[in-house]
């Protein structure tokens, strides 16, 4: 029996959140009381991107990795709005990078505030989450906060030199995809084990649980990037294909590709913009690689749920599992 029986796209997160009872006001509460500055532009652009929302599901793994591990105390409050900085920090950098206009449902900090201050208010979102890690003073959980952080950093510079590229190889993709995105999963998860003082066999659990679930999550999200409902996802339909970013949907595409749709999609990938979309679009349906994308998804996914045959059952196990599914399922 699962908390939540999601249909496709209708997963209620707000079920998993209730589960949680006080833990989850209470890292929201954490994560307004830490966000200000008394320097004006610090605080509105820090706000403005906190307070758009966002999904939190960084923050909800590790709350429920923490008590799904039995953990009784309160530190894992700090420790999810921690990642939830180092989350926000990341985005404010990515969109200037990616050169992005709308992010959940709004205007980019970027397109808002300019390039110079989303990049500075970035660096001050991070070095306040190491701030935050100091007062939490546990090594083990610096270190692993601290590595995730640096390894994001290499997963956004490999995914540059990936781009405007078409020879970029699935391997090449997963390496990008697994630094970018799911290494921080990956913390979220093993934070909860460790504030728990679980054994290193639990604990690899949670590593293998986040890794896999952050690479079904951003395979879903490059998929999305052509399929989805711009309202609904919050975010521009064909930015990667604007950047020149060989994300799967692009890489299958190529690979299955006629001669014809191959030359269209190398081009699209070494010119970038969205001049081409539709051709490119129609190259990935009739390939099948937004079905072969998800499909790859779903196989993290599965990985994700079996890594949590260590921990003892429990509705906040099987509320990790079911955000497995809504990893896969999701549509925003
Ligand atoms: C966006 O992450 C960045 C990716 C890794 C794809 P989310 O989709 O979790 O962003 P928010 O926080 O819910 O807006
Ligand atoms: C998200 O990469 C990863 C990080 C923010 C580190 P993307 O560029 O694919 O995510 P979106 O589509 O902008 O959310
Ligand atoms: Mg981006
Ligand atoms: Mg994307």
């Amino acid at each position: 029996m699962h908390l939540v029986q999601p249909a496709p796209g209708q997963f209620d997160l707000a079920a998993v959140r209730a589960l949680l009872g006080d833990d989850w006001p209470a890292v929201n509460r954490e994560i307004q009381a830490r966000v200000g500055s008394d320097v004006a532009l610090v605080s509105s652009v820090a706000h403005y991107i906190i307070g758009s929302g966002g999904k939190r599901l960084r923050p909800l793994i590790t709350l429920l990795s923490a008590r799904a591990c039995g953990y009784e105390g309160d530190r894992h409050i700090v420790a999810a709005a921690i990642i939830e900085f180092i989350h926000t920090a990341t985005l404010l950098h990515d969109d200037v990078v990616d050169g992005s206009q709308l992010r959940r449902g709004q205007d980019t900090a970027n397109s808002v505030f300019g390039n110079e201050a989303s990049v500075l208010v970035g660096d001050f979102l991070y070095s306040r989450a190491f701030q935050m890690m100091v007062q939490v003073g546990q090594m083990r959980l610096m270190d692993v906060m601290a590595d995730a952080t640096n390894t994001i950093a290499e997963g956004e510079v490999l995914q540059l030199m990936n781009c405007r590229d078409p020879d970029t190889t699935e391997a090449r993709y997963m390496e990008v995809i697994y630094r970018k995105t799911a290494r921080l999963f990956e913390a979220g998860a093993q934070v909860g084990a460790i504030l728990a003082a679980q054994s290193r066999a639990v604990e690899d659990g949670m590593v293998t649980y986040g890794r896999e679930l952050g690479l079904a999550f951003q395979l879903v999200d490059d998929a999305l990037d052509y399929d989805a409902d711009r309202d609904e996802f919050g975010k521009n339909i064909g930015d990667d294909l604007a950047e020149g970013k060989p994300t799967l949907p692009l890489i299958y595409a190529l690979r299955r590709g006629s001669p014809r749709e191959q030359l269209a999609i190398r081009r699209a990938i070494e010119e970038g913009g969205r001049d081409d979309i539709a051709t490119i679009r129609a190259a990935i349906q009739r390939t099948g690689a937004l079905a072969y994308t998800s499909g790859r998804a779903r196989e993290c996914a599965v990985r994700a749920r079996e890594a949590l045959d260590r921990v003892p059952d429990s509705p906040y196990k099987r509320a990790l599992e079911d955000l497995a599914d809504f990893a896969v399922e999701r549509r925003y």
